[in-house]
């Protein structure tokens, strides 16, 4: 028996495994409940007393030995798992990996809301499944009026009443995708008390078909400022300001008369085409000048629906699409592209990912 002990016990010492699979062998030969050590211990119950005083230690030892060899190769295994014991150079350098980039549509909405923020403006959410009340009747579209065809909806049920978390109001009417960001005005009016300026980005959804032009999903960035002695004339400024800052100096604006159920008077505003400055391309239409935005006078109606006394205050809204922005910022001609993840297109927009 000694004799085994001494020359398992040079095999454990010179043991080295080559991976995981050779390790647990190990264990199972030396440690297992079949294995060696279980061997030698039913062994040591049939010696005689004066050998078990001879061999006790010694055996105990080499428990000790074996147990202690397999954790220590156990705890190196798990730092470099499938090389145990190989002669690796843990101190090289890893393989390097790619970083992404931001998306277009990201750096687009992120300078909008950087500009909006350095006048003061806030930034605010709402959900994208909504009800009638705040992407529609709110918003003074009255019920079966043709205004709301403006805007294909996407319908996901008739009526369903959602149980509102603390502080959230009702859904009302019938539940849809949102066509527009304008339904968070209302969700931000309900809650709080004026003044408001914020900006609110997000997704929203149209039943369109889609092609070069049009998307059933694109991105807006809705904009609110509600006070006392709210007039045109700080619309106005503030939107030229927004387009100085984000076309550069030299960009002319020029406002449309147009209409919108929630805003009175309500209207559109141009730019001038910053890829052909004005001579004529296909960006423009060869009208070198590019719609990128909704704008008006809040709806005293609008105001009163939302529990804002219309006669004390007054506010400007406006609504872009952030496709639209990006489209004449970066050229890009097929709205698409924006969600087809293809990385020849994404990559072209590498960032610094902070
Ligand atoms: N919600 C409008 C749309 O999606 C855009 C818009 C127009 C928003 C005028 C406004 C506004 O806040 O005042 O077409």
């Amino acid at each position: 028996m000694q004799n085994q002990i001494n020359q398992y016990t040079i095999e454990i010492n010179n043991f080295q495994p080559a991976n995981a699979a050779e390790l647990e062998a190990f264990r199972i030969r030396f440690l297992g409940t079949k294995g060696l050590i279980k061997d030698l211990f039913d062994q040591f119950k049939a010696v005689s007393p004066e050998e078990k005083r001879t061999l006790g230690k010694g055996l105990n030892e080499f428990k000790q030995l074996a147990e202690a060899k397999y954790q220590t190769l156990k705890e190196q295994s798990a730092i470099q798992p499938e090389k145990a014991g190989s002669k690796d150079d843990l101190t090289l350098p890893g393989e390097g990996f790619q970083l992404g980039s931001r998306h277009p549509l990201s750096l687009v909405r992120n300078e909008i809301i950087d500009i909006f923020k350095r006048l003061g403006f806030v930034v605010a959410e709402g959900p994208e499944i909504e009800d009638d009340w705040h992407n529609f009747s709110a918003l003074n579209f009255p019920e079966e009026h043709p205004a709301r065809d403006m805007q294909d909806t996407f319908f996901i049920s008739k009526s369903l009443t959602l149980n509102p978390s603390p502080g959230e109001s009702k859904m009302k009417g019938d539940i849809a995708l949102r066509t527009h960001t304008s339904s968070v005005q209302v969700r931000m009016m309900e809650a709080g008390k004026p003044p408001f300026r914020a900006i609110m980005p997000g997704r929203v959804y149209r039943n369109e078909a889609i092609s070069a032009r049009a998307h059933c999903f694109f991105h807006q960035v809705e904009g609110l400022y509600v006070d006392e002695n709210v007039s045109f004339a700080d619309l106005k400024q503030t939107l030229y300001h927004f387009v100085l800052e984000m076309y550069g100096e030299g960009t002319k604006v020029r406002f449309r008369p147009s209409y919108f159920p929630f805003t009175e008077p309500s209207a559109e505003m141009d730019v001038s085409c910053s890829i052909c400055k004005g001579a004529g391309c296909q960006m423009c239409k060869y009208s070198g000048w590019v719609e990128i935005l909704g704008c008006g006078m809040v709806d005293p109606n609008v105001l009163e629906n939302c529990g804002i006394d219309s006669e004390k205050y007054t506010g400007f809204a406006f609504g872009m699409g952030i496709e639209r922005i990006t489209n004449l910022k970066y050229q890009i001609r097929d709205l698409r592209l924006f969600s087809e993840n293809d990385v020849r297109f994404l990559k072209q927009f590498q960032t610094e990912i902070s």
